[in-house]
């Protein structure tokens, strides 16, 4: 043992967190353990030292206080799904939905990587929180890295710190378990990357990237992968949903959860403003999460979701006043970017902000933008992202820390789908909702490395982030099937195009006009017509005053495209049966009818 690398007096009485310590710093050798307390005092340090190293960049410090830019390595910029892995003793608990490794493999490879990676650094030991720290919904675990960017994200992003650890140790010594993250960004090499889960042994290990999908483990990671297989033994569940609330003129609050794939919307909509007259009229729009939702039935059978991260992590290209002045306004002081650009006078630049001219891109090389648009790039990473605390959101919600959390009125599912898909519509039931849901297909985005623009099935937005097999997945969620007050299900699609292939639908604060129509019909008192996949609104059904829609536009919006659908409920039927006799029945036969009734 490197008597050097272990403390003699960790900082905890939890056994299990002492020996696991002791452990990855035999394996990985660090100079220096630092026990992380979450304090202002180690992050200033911290920072301090990374901006002497580079690794931190200073922003003007009048127009951003306390804002840092970030420039990764450019081959380490976007979650890479075709290096993570879901290690589980079964390869069919896995499922085709991901790639699957033995765990003794696994953990084999994984530890030959980390084999010393950490000599010459110091090895981070952060313990966070997802969700309140006084709530029964939240869940710990343990990040070990040797990157003092994760430790400052982390720490944005999560409850990190003394109270998380005083918690796992109150747990553990119960016989809790907490979750352990194994991290280092080793050499940034691509061909020495891996991001690989334990489900049954609720572990991380994730080598080589230091991008935030990758290596804020609370994240992906832990509060989807492990925590969505946590929720099926455990009765409740983890997704990649934004929750809002949406108070309405007589002052009732509905809240929504809503899933849509990466970069296709959730941050937008999660700070929706309203539009002027909705405004005008009391209408009020609270965030309570992003990104990430876990949910569970309270006794009156109505789901309560709480949002288990604490800041945001969100795409900063397209981010203006126009399309989000709230996150805007979040992100004036108090914040990390990564690979944006940078102006002259030293201010965070990305393609869409409002004004401003980049001098320089996001990997530090000078920009000229008099430069023809098409041999110069974009100055910001398209997945460019910024970290900054969620309370620093002007439409936070106090609810947000409600240990209790927020009982959920509809669950939205939703895609780029240029074709097809109409604006709204609502499932007839929980089993159709969760076809609904299943059957989500979306257009690729930079939000992950590979090609952009391709329709995949992305079930529910969680094709990258479920850790088990989507047959068992989609049965879990059919299982809270009988339970009365469960949330209506509804699929939208903000991105239909025209002829033109230009956007029909105005989208951003005008989404407020579906929401207030799904409202509507929680509550019973709103039109729609009757199709086989679902309630479709006409156009009166919805608030459009002040939008202007042309023929083609209310077409496609409110539209029903019979043989369109009978083709698409034919590759949903295709999709189902990748899964073979895992599939539930229920779901066969649930897409069975439907496309019965569209004639196919
Ligand atoms: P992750 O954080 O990666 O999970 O993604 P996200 O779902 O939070 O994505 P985000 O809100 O950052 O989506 C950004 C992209 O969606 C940008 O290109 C926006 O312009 C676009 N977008 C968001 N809302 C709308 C909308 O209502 N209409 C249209 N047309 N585009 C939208
Ligand atoms: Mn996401
Ligand atoms: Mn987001």
């Amino acid at each position: 043992m490197n008597a050097i690398a272990v403390p003699q007096h960790p900082p905890t009485r939890l056994d299990e967190l002492k020996q696991w310590v002791e452990d990855v710093a035999r394996l990985t050798r660090p100079d220096a353990i630092h026990w992380c307390d979450g304090s202002d005092a180690e992050n200033a340090a911290l920072i301090a030292n990374m901006q002497a190293d580079g690794t931190l960049i200073k922003l003007n410090e009048k127009t951003h206080p306390d804002s840092w830019l970030h420039r990764s390595h450019p081959d380490d910029v976007a979650r890479v799904e075709h290096l993570t892995f879901v290690c589980t003793r079964h390869a069919d608990d896995a499922g085709p939905n991901n790639h699957w490794m033995a765990p003794d493999e696994g953990h084999a490879q994984m530890d030959a990587l980390f084999d010393g990676c950490m000599r010459g650094r110091t090895m981070y030991v952060i313990p966070y929180c997802m969700g309140p720290i006084d709530s029964p919904l939240s869940r710990c675990g343990v990040e070990i890295t040797d990157s003092p960017y994760v430790v400052a994200n982390m720490r944005i992003m999560t409850r990190m710190g003394a109270a998380a650890l005083a918690r796992i140790e109150r747990e553990g010594l119960a016989g809790g378990a907490f979750v352990k993250g194994l991290h280092s960004i080793g050499e940034l090499d691509p061909n020495r990357r891996f991001i690989m889960h334990f489900p049954e042994e609720l572990t991380i290990k994730s080598y080589g990237s230091g991008y935030g999908g990758n290596a804020l483990l609370g994240k992906k990671c832990h509060a989807l992968r492990i925590a969505s297989y946590q929720a099926r033994s455990e009765g409740w569940l983890a997704e990649h949903m934004l929750i809002l609330g949406v108070e309405n003129p007589q002052g009732e609050t509905h809240y929504i959860a809503a899933a849509f794939p990466s970069a296709c919307g959730k941050t937008n909509l999660a700070m929706l403003i309203p539009p002027e007259g909705y405004r005008r009229d009391g209408w009020k729009v609270t965030t309570i999460g992003d990104d990430i939702c876990w949910m569970r039935p309270g006794a009156d059978g109505r789901l309560y979701a709480i949002n288990p991260e604490a800041g945001f992590f969100g795409v900063a290209p397209g981010t203006s006043s126009k399309s989000n002045p709230n996150a805007l306004a979040t992100i004036q002081n108090n914040t990390i970017f990564t690979n944006v650009g940078l102006t002259a006078d030293g201010q965070p630049w990305w393609e869409g902000l409002d004004g401003g001219v980049p001098a320089y891109d996001w990997r530090g090389h000078e920009y000229d933008s008099s430069a023809p648009a098409s041999s110069r790039g974009p100055a910001a990473h398209p997945n460019a992202r910024f970290t900054v605390s969620a309370k620093q959101c002007p439409s936070y919600s106090p609810m947000a820390e409600h240990p209790q959390g927020v009982p959920i009125s509809a669950i939205v599912f939703g895609g780029r789908r240029a074709s097809l898909v109409p604006l709204v519509f609502e499932a007839r039931d929980w089993t159709h909702g969760v076809l609904v849901g299943a059957a989500m297909g979306s257009e690729t985005t930079a939000a992950a490395t590979g090609a952009v623009g391709v329709m995949r099935r992305d079930p529910m937005a969680m094709k990258p982030f479920c850790g088990y097999n989507f047959a068992d997945y989609f049965a879990h969620w059919l299982s809270f099937g009988d339970v009365a007050g469960l949330p209506k299900i509804f699929h939208v699609n903000w991105f239909r195009k025209g002829d033109d292939g230009k956007f029909l639908w105005p989208g951003f604060g005008d989404n407020l006009r579906v929401i207030e129509w799904m409202i509507a019909r929680v509550k019973g008192d709103a039109g729609a017509q009757d199709t086989p996949i679902g309630a479709l609104p006409h156009a009166h059904d919805l608030n459009l005053d002040g939008v202007d829609l042309g023929d083609e536009a209310r077409a496609k919006l409110f539209g029903f495209d019979e043989a369109g659908w009978r083709e698409e409920f034919a590759g949903i039927g295709e999709f189902l049966d990748e899964y073979g006799p895992r599939m539930p029945a229920a779901l066969k036969a649930e897409q069975a009818r439907i496309l019965a009734e569209l004639g196919g």
